[in-house]
């Protein structure tokens, strides 16, 4: 969480600082601030405010002289309320500081350094910038060495000393920061969304390492000052694909772009047909020699794990868990060398899932990791990688990188059931090509994206809304559900409809839309009596149905009918369904879509 951005170099550095923040702002966006160090008088001003990355800009207005170096900052809260003071930068003595992360001692520092009287601030961020002035001689890195040896816990720090010039300063232990050295200068973040703009060459500043950033050149150490030369990344996320490119909000574009993700997704994985994973480097080994597989992550990626258990189950017969990153390692979890782990997340940084897939590493299992961000922590602590290539995500809702991780799932599924000899390679191959119909499929229902909108229209007044399915049906309904309770503040619960009789019946009335979806042709009977049971009392029904078996439904419903995929695959037309319908609601409701209240993209704290 927190998002970090650093510049040295030819451009006004303000306007670089409050552009990268606001493409951060999804890591946190209840703070934000900026340090800059004025060319002429050689001061380091800071400006910091409770509220958005536009509160920041106009209280810096125009005057603030452009300068070649700064820092900047934007905050999800985690210790000290949201107000002015708890936003960073902070500043003590010759330090001005930003920080990512959590210090868990901070208590004792504070004590044994006898720092109390130099805090203005609650938080643990402003203890760390004041030891760092404590220790501070002239030696910068001297400096850093000495405060990361006191400290416990997880950060991400970047510094400016009074009397460093234009010289950046930067440490990390797991919370993340990408650096790169272009054209315009030198410049780092918390993440790459920030550089892409620049440039989409970038190095991951390794642990418990110096970063130095100069308007020129690039100074990166150990911690015993042995240079050590930065590993390169290429991102191949397009030069500004991070604009909202004419859309209102993220959410619309990035729900818009998923044909295109899945092509590129899928594309180079698909060899005469079949599904191939050599140019990722993960041997067929990986899929024949596990007797259980395990998969971990957290929100929207747990329930593309979800998905991929079902099609486990009834594919390959095989024994599968789906784990919450957060429980994971309190649960005693049987992992062992014949596990196959597989580990799901968009960011790559979420804590607990990385936390998870260290955890089953040393237990001995292989971990596979099916991630967007390339050179992330989890990719970087993963046996083997499958990149989602869905491109930047910036909306905190996600919506691209779902259907992507659901398409490697896929692929994954395909290439085991083939190399298991449960699927013949005709059948692998017929199973590949339904998959490869997604994106035209996911076409036609944006297509009719207007006809989704007036569904969300007859659930704006909701309080709270029910969504009811079977089998598959149901694991699309827990994304559908979160999605929409994410964006809209609806209260929305997703149940596997013959549970809905063992309690939740009782909730049902005429104040209660329920959202039904039925794409499952063998349950379809079932379902469309438990259809009834809640419209007869009283309920608003509004079922998604499989336009192949739409007739079967008799009464009164609003019907969006999607379009026909086999059974196992109708998870990406009616995803994409429902997240237009929270997409909606939330954007008729007049909310920041893009950014619901209290949540962050990347959790990065536990
Ligand atoms: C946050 C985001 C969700 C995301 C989850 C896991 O809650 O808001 O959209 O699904 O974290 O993130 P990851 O990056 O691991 O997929």
């Amino acid at each position: 969480m927190c998002g970090i951005i650093g510049y040295t170099g030819s451009e006004n550095v303000r306007d670089v600082l409050l552009d990268a923040l606001e493409l951060l702002e999804y890591r946190g966006y209840d703070s934000a601030g900026i340090a800059v160090k004025d060319q002429e008088t050689k001061q380091t001003a800071v400006y910091k405010c409770a509220g958005r990355v536009s509160d920041l800009r106009a209280i810096c207005g125009s005057e603030t002289t452009a300068a070649g170096c700064g820092i900047g900052h934007t905050r999800w809260a985690t210790h000290g309320g949201v107000n002015d003071r708890n936003a960073h930068p902070h500043q003590v003595g010759k330090v001005t500081l930003v920080h990512n992360g959590i210090i868990e001692n901070y208590r004792e520092l504070i004590a044994d350094y006898d720092l109390a009287g130099e805090l203005q601030s609650e938080t643990d961020s402003e203890v760390v910038a004041a030891l760092l002035n404590h220790f501070y001689e002239g030696n910068p890195k001297e400096a850093l060495k000495k405060t990361v040896s006191k400290l416990r816990g997880t950060f991400a720090l970047v510094v400016l000393f009074a009397d460093q010039g234009d010289v950046i300063y930067s440490t990390r232990n797991v919370s993340p920061i990408v650096a790169t050295l272009c054209d315009e200068g030198a410049m780092l973040a918390s993440d790459l969304t920030a550089l892409c703009r620049f440039t989409n060459r970038y190095f991951v500043v390794p642990e418990y390492h110096i970063l130095e950033l100069h308007s020129d050149k690039l100074v990166l150490s150990d911690f015993d000052g042995n240079i050590v030369e930065p590993e390169y990344l290429t991102a191949d996320w397009e030069l500004n694909s991070a604009g909202k490119n004419g859309y209102p909000f993220y959410m619309e574009k990035e729900i818009m772009e998923q044909p295109e993700a899945i092509e590129n997704t899928i594309a180079n994985r698909i060899k005469g047909g079949l599904p191939d994973f050599s140019a990722d480097n993960v041997p067929d080994t990986l899929f024949t020699d596990c007797e259980r597989i395990t998969i971990i992550a957290c929100g929207t990626a747990m329930h593309a794990g979800l998905v991929a258990q079902a099609l486990v189950k009834s594919i390959l017969h095989m024994h599968i868990d789906v784990e919450m990153a957060s429980e994971f390692m309190y649960s005693d979890p049987v992992i062992d060398e014949k596990t196959l782990v597989i580990a799901v997340s968009q960011s790559g940084e979420t804590i607990d899932t990385l936390e998870a897939v260290k955890y089953a590493k040393r237990r001995g299992a292989k971990c596979l990791s099916i991630i967007n961000v390339k050179g992330s922590s989890i990719a970087r602590e993963s046996d083997y990688v499958l990149y989602t290539n869905a491109g930047p995500e910036i909306a905190v809702a996600s919506t691209k990188a779902y259907t992507t991780q659901l398409a490697v799932f896929y692929l994954i599924v395909a290439k085991m059931a083939w190399s298991r000899g449960i699927f013949t390679t005709e059948e692998t191959q017929s199973f590949v090509r339904e998959l490869q119909r997604t994106p035209e499929v996911m076409k036609q229902v944006l297509e009719h994206r207007r006809d989704i909108h007036l569904v969300a229209k007859r659930v704006l007044a909701a309080k709270d809304l029910f969504m009811i399915g079977r089998g598959l049906d149901y694991s699309i309904l827990l994304e559908g559900s979160l999605k929409l309770k994410e964006v809209s503040y609806i209260h929305s619960e997703a149940y596997a409809s013959g549970e809905l009789k063992h309690g939740p019946i009782a909730l049902i009335t005429q104040d209660t839309p329920v959202i039904a979806a039925v794409t499952q042709e063998k349950l379809m009977s079932k379902e469309l009596s438990n259809i009834k049971e809640v419209k007869s009392r009283g309920a608003d029904v509004v079922v998604f149905i499989k336009e192949t078996i739409a007739g079967s439904l008799e009464g009164e419903y609003e019907v969006f009918e999607l379009p026909n995929m086999q059974d196992e695959f109708m998870v990406m037309p009616a995803s994409v369904a429902l997240q237009l319908l929270a997409y909606y609601v939330s954007s008729d409701k007049g909310f920041d879509v893009d950014k619901p209240r209290n949540l962050a993209k990347v959790v990065t704290v536990e």
